[in-house]
Order: C-alpha cells, then structure tokens, then sequence
C-alpha cells in the first residue's frame, strides 16, 4: 500500500455543539495492515459473518487451492473449527504432551459464494480473526498471501479476483500446523477464530481504521480524539465529508464533530477530530460504561461508509509507591493469567464460553485478565471492556531466541515487526487494554540483543498506543536483565520470585512494579494429599525428571502442592497484600488449560494450575480468592466427608467471617478466628461418618453455615444448566453441570461413573468434559466418565424456539432429565 503524507485541502467546521472541535490531517504510517475492528451493517458497509458453509478436508494436496476442485466428498462444517481438539491423546504426536498430546498437520478448508450483480461496485474483504498456523489464501485459484502467526488477524482485498452474480466464488485456506512442536502449550489448529467478509463503498474507513483515544479526563469532562483512516480506492482525487458523533448507551448523542477533506486517488488519509463529553461515566471494574463513536464519510452529499468503534473513559496511574489506581482510586489489580483454549471447545472460539469463565472469576473477585502469551480473540477483549476486567495484553512468548523447535522464533525476524502493529492497531481502543507486555520469560534477558529488541518493541507500542504502559514478563528480575536495562519498561514486572517481592523498591528505586506471573500451586480438583499444611514441591527442580507424585497422577487441592519456581495462593497472595507499591499480580492460572501437565508425564496431558478446573468447576482454593476479594460472605469448608473411620482429617475453612465453629455430629470441635494474615481456619478432625458443620459468625450477627455430610452409594445424577434459557440461534451454549448423587442429594466425591446423554431434536452436543487432567476420552461425544463425582456437558442451541431435553444414564444411577428452552 502506498504511504503518502497528505496536506489538508479546505477543513470546515460544520457543527460543534457540545464539542470542543479541530480537525488536522495526518502522516499515514500504518503499513498496509490495518485489522478488524469494530463495524456495523448498514446501506453502506456490510458486515457479514463468514463463518457458515465450509468444507474441509485433513490432507494437503496443492490441487485444493484450484477453483474447479471438486470438494463435494468432503466434511462440511462450520467455523471456528479446531481440528486437533478432535484428535485422539497419544504421547507419540509431536507436540507431546507439552502441546496436549493431540495431533497437528496439514489440512484445507474451501468455501463457495455468489455476490449480488450490484457487488461489482464495492470493495470486498476477507477478515480472519485468527488461524493456527502458517495459512495460505487463495481466492477463485489466485494466491492472496501466506500469514504465518497463529494469533492475530489478517485480511485481504478479495475484489480484484471475484466473480459477481451467478458465478460462484472459492475461498480455499491451507492450514499448515504440522512443524511440531511449536508450542509450549495448546494451540489448536484450523480457522478457529471467526472470518468475516466485508463490503464497502470504494472509499471507506480501513481496517481498524479508527484510533480512539480520551485526554484530560476528570468526572466533570474529557476529552476525545478520533483519528480516522480512510482508504480511497478510486483513480480520482474524492472530496470528503467526515462526521464523528459520540453515543452513549442509550445511543443518545453527547458530541459530534464534522469535518472535510480530501482524499487522494488510490491511497489513504488519516483524520484526527477532537471532541468533548461532559460528565462522563467513567469506565471502570464495577461500572464498565461503554461510549462509541459512530463515524460517516460521505462524499457529494453521500454517506459512502458508517462505522461504529466502542470505548471508554478512564484514567489510571501506576506509581512506585502507591501502586495502581484507577479513576483516582486505589485498586489493587487481582489478575489471572489465561490461555486461549475453552477445554473441551479447544481452541475454537466462543463467545459464550469465554463470557461463561469471566462470569466465573467475576465472581472469585478477579478483576483483571493478562492474555498470556499471544493477541486474544477479539471477543475477549469486547467481554473484558463490557464486564469490567481490566487487561494486560500480551503480543509474545519468545524473541529471537527459541524456548522449542519449531517455535515462532523461526520467523521472528521478518515477522514481527508487522505482528505487534497488528496487534496494536487492533486492540488500542479497549479502555480494558491498561498494560502491554512486549514478551514473556524472554530469553534475550540473559542476551544483549534484549536491550535493542525491547527499545524497539516499546518505541513500536508507543507509536501506536501512546497511553499504555509497556512492560514484559521477567523472570530474572535482577538490575542486570538486559531488557530491564533497555530502560524501555514503563513497568517491571516480574514472574514470580515473591520472596524478592520485599526488596523491589531498593533494588530498582524508583519503579513501578506489576506481578506479571505468580504461584504455579497444582491443584485436582477433589483430589487431598495430608497433612494440608506440608508442602510438595513438584518437581524438586525444574529440569530434573519427575517420577514421584500420586498414582493416579493427582496433586492435593490443599495448597499445599507447588511448582518448583513457584509459590502458594497464599503465600503469594500474602504479599502482594501487604504492599501498596505491588500494584497487583496474574496468577499462573485462573483456568487449567491443555497442554503443559507439570508435574507430570503422559498419561496428563492438561494443567494443573488452574483455580479452576478445565470443565471450568472451581477448586477450593477459588473460595480463598473469594473470601478475600469480594465483600460476598463467604464459608467454604474442605474437604469431602468420605474417609476411613478414624482417619486423622485436615480440615479447612475459607472464609470471611469473624469466627466459625466447626461441629460433627452436632459435637464442637472448636471455635476458630483467623490471626493476623491468615487466609484460612483449620482443625484436625478423626473421621467419623455423618455431618461436619462450620457455622460462621460476624460481630453482626450474621451468620452462615456450610455443611459437608458422608455421602452414601450413589444413586441418582443431578443436571444444573448454567442458564436454562439460551437463544434459538444455532450457537448458543448451555453449560449443565452433571452430579453424581446419593439417594440424598449429596454428591458422592469419588464417583466415576460413566454417564450417557441424550439431547432431544433441536440441541446437540458440543463437548463433554470432567476436570480430570489424566482422562483420554474425547471431548467430542455423547458419553463422559464423571471424575470426583462431576463431569459437564456443553449443548448448542438449535435454531428453532421452544424447548428441548437433555438426558443423562449411567448404571445403578436414576436417570436425570432438564429441558432447556430456546427463544
Ligand atoms: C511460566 C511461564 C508460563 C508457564 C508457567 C508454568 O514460567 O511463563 O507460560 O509455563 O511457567 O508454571
């Protein structure tokens, strides 16, 4: 594309209403690359979701990229697709059990559509939000291009190549993930982010073509700049008209602003409009207020493009002293790290499935995401900024230096460069996007080649997204780390290492610190190693073989199980309590995720870091989050009731109440207050069959009880749907929660049941799952064993309204029955 500096023809001010109003022409710098962003459909400008009637096939031939090539025997399906989440565990696939244990390879996806006649005057587009890896494109047998990164979005001009009304079209995709391992965890292979196609007018706002950005915010105003890119492909110079307005929820107008321009022929121009809101709702973790802008061009009177960006309004500060605020107020950031898989979805997105794990660690009190360690699925970031998680984005996981074979450091130095703009011209507009990580665990760190990658990684952030603070990931958090000492970090942040949390502010006097990764604690959910208060370090080093551990290759959901390189919840959270200049941590992880089953070998193949289990059902350490990051009253009492008479019991409390007495049988056995620092009660109980009861107290006169009874043979399975209502769109997901029961209702911790479903018409399966890191049953069936008595199906909605059941049988076990409805 070309790159012009553009000199302003005749700008006017049409109306400034409650605007405060400027308009300036810009130098374009962005390269060509410029990425899907926030759209609307309207006369102008059609956005159109690409992701239905798909064919695809797992060979590779280079005759697939022919337009004539009958597909016709192959798989139809719909995107996003994830081919690996359908393969078969074995420890002999290359990308071991590091990557999941589940195969890669080469596969192609072709697709046929028409265009209206009346096409032939647009500008048509394809977007990919994102495809493991190394695709190459072809539409109607011309090559378009080959993007290698797996994580950000891509697009291509399609309109030269198409045909326009009864001749069909053919979009064919060669997907290339075969160069295993290239992974330290789970990727995913396929077109497993959604693809749009986009029509507009021949002058149109470009992809992520709009930047906007909020100045001198108080509650009484701010002010916001719209930089507007727009693409003119016609051979002749166009005089333009370019409105910006700001909405508020309600679509109420707030500010609007009006100005003209020219357009040269055949390139680009960028805008830059100033606006005004008075008395802004700021954004923030409680009340995340969205704002957007609605932009027109319009040309000879005519709108020729619309196009709508969210955003918000918010300050944030981080300080060496004080720490994190936002908005002026002090806020500890109280963050997870994440990968992108969804369990037994794989890698496929979905919004749902995302907005269903942030509810969760809502919920926990979690109010922060870091996108370990690649650019997210766009959805997640539109979730953060609309419940209100504040989001280090994350662009890397290795430089130039390679941490696995075939890893993205293989095309590091070519590739790059246009990534990280991508990424940033993508995600800018995000008033959750408050830290940007230029790499994680780096090794240029240990390499004087980190001092010129980082000043050059931050100059680019800088650029792009003035405003965001860079930081990276270290794990070497010595004065002498070289990207440290680029001096190019707005933050230090640090993986782990809390024990050296104390001395950060002698050691880097004057900086500003965020805990980038913390804890590694491995966690079973259900699964208890005593006594609680000793503990496992798995593995005793981080490169010497693991053969010790659990039989069944469980670790103790005590806490009290932990990496080498890593610490406790509690410890951990401890400290970063204690200290207002630790602006706040990203624990290693809020979800187990696939791949990476530290400390073990095969037959594991998924994580155990998680605060919640891959089926995404909390492990108790989640109720010590809670206890401690919410104002909910909390008594979470572990473990199961289930042992051997006389057995010596470690029992804990999580809680925030002021004292709790635990009884069994109606006897007490105590009244405990937590000390100073304390994050949970314990007792040693002897284990006898019947009722442990905790009742909890406050000064108040609140109180609370929770209650865990021995569990008699199990008898019946209990479905719970996470929402019994879901939509009648072909896509939507219930989440139903399956429990193996005694005749009493209580849940019979060790059961492992096999359980068979059965939906009715109009629902089917979309996976099954059970929170076990070890089971190697496929995530893709109408059968799942339960594991400590749970397991989870994933139903998708059917297109068709009214309801449907859902079925569940297992031997000796009443047969349980739900409906769902769909509207
Ligand atoms: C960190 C790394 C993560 C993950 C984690 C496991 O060092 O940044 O990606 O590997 O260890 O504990």
């Amino acid at each position: 594309m070309n790159l012009s500096i553009v000199a302003p023809t005749k700008m006017n001010q049409t109306e400034t209403t409650v605007c405060k109003f400027s308009c300036l022409t810009l130098a374009i710098l962005l390269f060509g690359l410029l990425n899907a962003c926030k759209k609307s459909n309207n006369a102008t400008r059609e956005h159109i979701n690409f992701n239905s009637g798909w064919h695809f096939s797992l060979s590779d031939s280079n005759q697939y990229s022919r337009a004539g090539f009958d597909d016709s025997n192959w798989r139809s399906l719909q995107l996003p697709h994830d081919w690996s989440i359908e393969g078969e565990f074995s420890p002999n696939h290359p990308a071991g059990v590091g990557g999941g244990a589940l195969p890669g390879g080469t596969a192609w996806y072709r697709k046929s559509f028409k265009l209206r006649p009346a096409d032939s005057a647009k500008r048509i587009y394809i977007t990919f939000d994102g495809v493991y890896h190394h695709s190459d494109v072809f539409v109607n047998g011309a090559f378009l291009g080959h993007h290698a990164n797996g994580y950000i979005g891509f697009q291509y001009d399609l309109t030269k190549y198409l045909h326009f009304g009864k001749q069909d079209n053919v979009i064919a995709v060669r997907v290339n993930n075969s160069d295993q391992p290239n992974s330290r965890w789970y990727s995913g292979s396929g077109i497993y982010r959604n693809v749009w196609l986009e029509k507009t007018a021949p002058v149109h706002i470009d992809y992520c073509g709009t930047y906007i950005s909020t100045h001198s915010v108080s509650r009484e105003s701010a002010m916001v700049t719209a930089a507007i890119t727009i693409k003119n492909t016609l051979f002749a110079e166009e005089m333009l008209e370019v409105e910006t307005q700001i909405l508020d929820k309600n679509n109420r107008q707030l500010a609007k602003v009006s100005s003209n321009c020219s357009a040269p022929p055949n390139d680009t121009i960028s805008i830059v409009q100033h606006l005004r809101v008075v008395q802004p709702q700021l954004w923030s973790v409680e009340n995340p207020t969205l704002y957007k802008t609605r932009t027109y061009v319009r040309s000879a009177g005519k709108t020729t493009d619309e196009y709508v960006t969210n955003f918000g309004i918010r300050y944030f500060e981080f300080d060496s002293n004080k720490g994190f605020s936002l908005n002026g107020k002090p806020t500890k950031i109280l963050g997870v790290c994440n990968h992108h898989d969804l369990g037994a979805l794989g890698a496929a997105i979905h919004s749902r499935a995302v907005e269903r794990q942030l509810e969760i660690l809502k919920s926990m009190g979690c109010n922060a995401i870091r996108t370990s360690h690649n650019p997210p699925a766009p959805e997640l970031l539109d979730l953060c900024d609309r419940m209100g998680f504040i989001v280090m984005n994350e662009t890397f996981d290795m430089w130039a230096i390679k941490k696995v074979e075939h890893d993205y450091s293989t095309i590091w130095e070519t590739d790059h460069n246009d990534v990280l703009v991508k990424h940033l011209l993508r995600d800018r507009n995000h008033p959750s996007v408050m830290m940007w990580s230029i790499g994680n665990e780096i090794l240029e760190q240990w390499n004087s080649s980190g001092i010129h990658i980082a000043a050059e990684l931050a100059e680019t952030v800088k650029k792009f997204a003035p405003g965001i603070p860079v930081t990276s990931a270290m794990n070497h958090p010595q004065p002498d780390n070289y990207i440290y000492r680029s001096g190019a970090l707005d933050l230090v942040g640090y993986n782990y290492k809390h024990e050296t949390f104390e001395a950060f502010p002698q050691q880097f006097p004057g900086q500003k610190f965020i805990a980038t990764e913390t804890t590694s604690s491995l966690h079973t959910r259900g699964s208890y190693n005593m006594p609680a208060d000793s503990i496992r370090i798995w593995p005793v080093q981080w490169d010497i073989p693991f053969y010790e551990g659990n039989p069944d290759q469980s670790c103790s959901a005590y806490d009290n199980c932990r990496a080498p390189w890593g610490s406790t919840h509690a410890d951990t959270w401890k400290i970063v309590k204690k200290h207002d200049y630790l602006s706040g941590m990203f624990i290693w992880t809020g979800f187990d995720y696939l791949g990476e089953p530290t400390p073990y070998q095969w037959p594991s193949r998924s994580s155990y870091f998680g605060i919640i289990d891959l089926a995404g059902f909390p492990k108790d350490i989640y109720y010590m989050y809670q206890s401690e990051w919410t104002n909910k009253p909390v008594l979470h009492l572990l473990p199961h009731w289930n042992w051997e008479q006389g057995q010596l019991i470690d029992v804990l409390a999580y809680t925030n109440f002021d004292e709790v007495e635990l009884f069994l049988n109606d006897q007490s056995l105590g009244l405990r207050r937590k000390n100073d620092g304390d994050l949970h009660l314990a007792w040693k109980v002897r284990f006898e069959p019947g009722t442990l009861k905790a009742v909890g107290r406050n000064a108040d006169g609140t109180t609370a009880t929770n209650s865990k009874t021995t569990a008699g043979p199990a008898a019946k399975i209990a479905l719970h749907a996470d929402r019994s209502l879901i939509n009648a769109d072909g896509h939507d997901l219930a989440f139903i929660t399956v429990r193996v029961e005694d005749k009493n209702g209580v849940l019979v911790p060790n059961a492992d049941h096999l359980i068979h479903f059965e939906v009715s018409e109009n629902l089917s399966i979309a996976g099954v799952d059970n929170g076990s890191q070890v089971s190697h049953e496929p995530f893709k069936a109408n059968y799942r064993k339960a594991f400590n008595g749970q397991c989870l199906l994933i139903v998708k909605a059917g297109e068709r309204e009214g309801f449907a059941g859902i079925k569940a049988k297992g031997d000796g076990l009443e047969t349980a029955l739900i409906q769902i409805e769909m509207k």
